[in-house]
């Protein structure tokens, strides 16, 4: 299999708008509660996740059975593969999607087929839905999806649900706040339906890596099984229950992004440059063969984007900040845009 190694070096300092991170940071009151816990009495103790799990769940509205707190998203998948696909296992992904579905299945053994998204980025339903087989036992989705931005509506979601119900079905909501439709209140109704969410994108908490793994109480219990018991450090834990409090502070990001999101789009539009719509915080745009100069002069001048060209011929992913970054994104584009 081939490595995965994001581009993650050599970040700091630059107007990050390569990996779709909230590009303002926590709630102080994030701060807060971990310089709190930083005592060594507390350092000293494996983590307990018990009044975690009762505080996350009273947020999402799941009681504490139905889900399991995760290192990240990326243990979620990591434990979905690991408890239900063996070696050789049929597992159905998309293309392109986020990396981790494909690294997971293939450190499993399983065996990968990807269905392509359409040529305007749309969701393949009809061509999803003719891939999936009796035999498959894991599906990845995310929704929105990375790299593309698209995403799917409830009733394609319940398509797929009920015409795979022998495989596990990843619904990654991992930028459910930019997009507002969540499949979460379907894990009782579904018990192939397994939902994850995270700490590192709208809650400022990347480096934390912590998320949550939705699931139906009993699967839940065979998750857990699977995941060792102190997987999560608990500066992550006491951060994302500090982080779930303060609503007022997520709030205020989303609709600055979702502001700054149709700048982007009037600002593409001005210089003529084609983008595709998006449902998260970030925005695919078209650049051709300038997709890797592009990237690296804007690298050069302090902004961070991401080149998809490797994966979508021309294009080079900005993640979406606020009004402002928005702004000087646009303005270092246009000039080396013209230039
Ligand atoms: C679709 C998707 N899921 C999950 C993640 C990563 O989540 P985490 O940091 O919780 O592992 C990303 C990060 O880029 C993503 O794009």
């Amino acid at each position: 299999m081939a490595p995965y190694s994001p581009p993650s070096g050599g970040r700091a300092g630059k107007l990050r708008l390569d990996f779709n991170e909230n590009t303002v940071g926590c709630s102080p009151k994030v701060i807060e509660c971990v310089q709190k816990y930083l005592t060594a009495d507390h350092l000293t103790i494996y983590p307990e996740y018990q009044d975690a799990r009762r505080d996350l769940g009273a947020f999402f509205g799941i009681s504490p059975e139905e889900f399991t707190i995760t290192n990240g998203t990326d243990e979620a998948i990591q434990l979905l593969i690991n408890t239900f696909v063996d070696d050789g296992d049929d597992v159905l992904l998309l293309k392109p999607s986020y990396a981790m579905y494909r690294f997971y299945a293939e450190v499993a053994g399983a065996s990968v087929r990807e269905v392509e998204y359409a040529g305007d980025l749309s969701f393949p339903v009809a061509d999803f839905l003719e891939a999936m087989r009796p035999e498959t036992r894991a599906i990845l989705i995310a929704n929105p999806n990375n790299p593309t931005g698209s995403a799917i509506g409830l009733d394609q979601i319940e398509l797929i649900l009920e015409t795979a119900p022998d495989a596990a079905v990843l619904i990654d909501e991992a930028y459910f706040e930019f997009y507002g439709v969540t499949a979460l209140r379907w894990i009782r109704k579904y018990k192939n339906l397994f939902v994850s969410r995270t700490f590192s994108k709208v809650y400022g908490m990347a480096a934390m890596r912590c998320g949550c793994l939705f699931t139906c109480a009993e699967n839940a219990q065979w998750i857990r099984k699977a995941q060792s018991p102190y997987s999560v450090n608990m500066l992550a834990v006491i951060a994302a229950r500090a982080g779930v409090q303060d609503r007022e502070h997520i709030a205020q990001y989303v609709g600055e992004v979702l502001a700054a999101r149709e700048l982007a789009y009037v600002g593409f539009e001005r210089l003529g440059i084609r983008y595709f719509p998006s449902q998260a915080n970030f925005v695919l745009f078209y650049a051709g063969d300038r997709a890797i100069p592009i990237r690296d002069a804007l690298r050069e001048r302090g902004v961070l984007v991401r080149d998809r060209s490797y994966e979508i011929p021309g294009c080079v992913r900005v993640t979406i900040g606020t009004r402002g970054q928005v702004e000087r994104f646009l303005a270092e584009l246009e000039s080396l845009w013209k230039g």
